[in-house]
């Protein structure tokens, strides 16, 4: 399906539950958080409505989030009920991998493909202070279990955040060369206007400086070609050997909204139209009247006609409603 702006949008990013087990500090403050009602959420069945409406109407591809997917106790099942849909090509999931040691195999089998692992460094004192709840060493089982259960290639994401760890992108993208990982370094973004969204402006670092930062250490970079034209990673390998991908995403410094291919789900049944934005669509309220897949699929179809040309970060515009947790990147 094309947008009014000629841009393929065959991606859907479903956030599952808002809930997380840890609390990066650019995503979720300690207090003063509040969830969605369990009744709000969309049932295991209601996704998978939406993913065939979806498919219908030409999406390929679909990745859940949260929050913390994980945290969704019918998240199996809802893996299934997606990957299960001819047409449905690719489903993925983003995760802070704490539960995979138990969960790996069992998505695996369901039908996921693939994840993308949150952590934000290697150094398990400043993980703590970043990450706050959660240690090093669970994630790091949890990478293994998703590269045992073969949830592969699994690609690293790096939130990069002045004074937590900033200097660590350079430990981060020499274990990407000499273990061959993928690892990406995301510029923060201000989501949700609280004290998230304050430690994302304040704390910003531009992709710019973390390459400079790597070069000076590990070598020059080269650029890769782009397979992928949504791909928002812009990605380079080492000049001097390895298999290691380092990818930069910059949505801040390098807006790259002129290809973007995406649509979101909320957990509690809206389309919200772009990460950067408070637009949103409501589809639970057809699905839970009786709407069936052509009306889910009218919606989103009005969502994409509705998508916003790009984000407005330069003029202080951000997404005000909901945080990173509430959408899922
Ligand atoms: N800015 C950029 N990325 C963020 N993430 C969470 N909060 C932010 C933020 N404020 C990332 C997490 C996760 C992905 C869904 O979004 O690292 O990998
Ligand atoms: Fe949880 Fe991911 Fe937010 Fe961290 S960034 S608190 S892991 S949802």
């Amino acid at each position: 399906m094309r947008d009014s702006f000629g841009r393929t949008i065959d991606y859907l990013r479903i956030s599952v539950i808002d809930h997380c087990n840890l609390r990066c500090v650019y995503c979720m403050p300690l207090r003063g958080l509040s969830f969605i009602p369990s009744p709000e959420l969309l049932t295991a069945e209601e996704i998978e409505q939406v993913a065939r409406a979806a498919v219908a109407v030409g999406f390929r591809k679909f990745r859940l989030t949260g929050g913390e997917p994980t945290l969704r106790p019918d998240l199996v099942e809802i893996v299934g009920r997606i990957a299960s849909i001819p047409g449905a090509e690719d489903v993925a999931m983003t995760t802070n991998a704490i539960l995979l040691p138990r969960l790996a195999r069992p998505l695996k089998e369901a039908g996921l493909r693939r994840v993308n692992v949150h952590v934000d460094t290697l150094d398990p004192e400043r993980l703590k202070r970043l990450m706050r709840f959660g240690t090093l060493a669970e994630i790091e089982a949890g990478l293994a279990a998703a590269e045992k259960a073969g949830l592969t290639p699994v690609k690293i994401n790096v939130v990069v955040t002045r004074d937590y760890n900033d200097e660590d992108v350079v430990e981060m993208a020499r274990r990407a060369k000499e273990r061959g990982w993928h690892v990406r370094f995301i510029e923060l973004m201000p989501l949700g206007g609280g004290e998230a969204a304050h430690v994302a402006l304040s704390q910003f670092v531009p992709s710019q400086e973390s390459r400079r930062r790597i070069e000076e250490a590990l070598g020059p970079l080269t650029s890769l070609p782009r397979t992928n034209l949504a791909d928002e990673a812009r990605n380079f390998r080492f000049a001097e050997g390895g298999d290691g991908v380092v990818g930069f995403i910059s949505p801040v410094s390098e807006p790259y909204c002129g290809s973007c291919n995406r649509m979101r789900l909320t957990a509690d049944g809206k389309f919200h139209l772009c990460l950067l934005n408070d637009d949103e669509l409501d589809v639970k309220r057809a699905l839970r009247s009786g709407g069936g897949e052509t009306e889910v699929a009218a919606i989103l179809t009005r969502a994409v006609g509705l998508k916003p040309t790009g984000h407005r970060l330069e003029e202080g515009v951000s997404a005000e409603e909901r945080a990173m947790f509430q959408i899922g990147g």
